[in-house]
């Protein structure tokens, strides 16, 4: 029965039934590399190659990372700690396992990196969609990090083997001759 109302309570609850994966969004401060947790991530285009995380705007990257390049850092499940500390907003980020000399900054070790461009900002309720231009980036196998009812789940890999889709992931069934 339909009867709940989304109330914050109600929607974070109903909301956390959606599986994700867990993203560090990296970028250059005044005060050096520094990190958000972030699992509002999604793909938007793939031409122009476009992404986008939606942070809240009372966080306090929300206004530092405005008009900066930012890296988004696909978590493994092994960086558990890296997702909880960045959630935290902490003090010091410099112990953070930083790719040397990265610009913008990347996490050493993530299972995948988009480096992005700000492309386009939509404003949106309490939060902000900061739309990225994907740039360069980059990838490898193994156990993801994922976030499901309001816990960090391990996402393992290999994957079991399974029918191949009945279209590309990417393309419309309408798109074809
Ligand atoms: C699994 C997980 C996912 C999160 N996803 C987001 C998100 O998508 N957007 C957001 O603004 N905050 C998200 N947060 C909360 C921020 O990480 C948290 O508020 C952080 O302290 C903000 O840091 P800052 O204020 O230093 O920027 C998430 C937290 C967790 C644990």
């Amino acid at each position: 029965m339909l009867d709940m109302s989304p109330s914050e309570q109600n929607l974070r609850a109903c909301l956390s039934r959606f599986p994700s994966g867990v993203t560090v969004v990296s970028y250059q401060s005044v005060d050096g590399p520094r990190g958000i947790t972030v699992n509002a991530f999604t793909s938007v285009s793939l031409d122009p190659p476009v992404i986008l995380v939606a942070l809240a705007r009372r966080s306090r990257s929300h206004d530092l990372m405005a008009r900066l390049p930012f890296t988004v850092n696909v978590l493994r499940t092994r960086q558990e700690d890296i997702a909880r500390y960045c959630a935290s907003s902490p003090d010091d980020y410099s112990w953070l396992p930083w790719t040397i000399g990265a610009s913008p900054p990347r996490l050493e070790g993530a299972l995948a990196h988009l480096i992005c461009h700000p492309w386009r900002t939509i404003r949106a309720g309490d939060h902000t969609l900061y739309l990225g231009r994907v740039e360069t980036l980059d990838y490898g196998d193994g156990d993801a990090l994922g976030f499901f009812c309001s816990r960090f789940v391990p996402v393992p890999w290999p994957i079991p083997s399974q029918p191949p889709l009945p279209y590309d992931l990417f393309e419309q069934p309408a798109d074809r001759p």
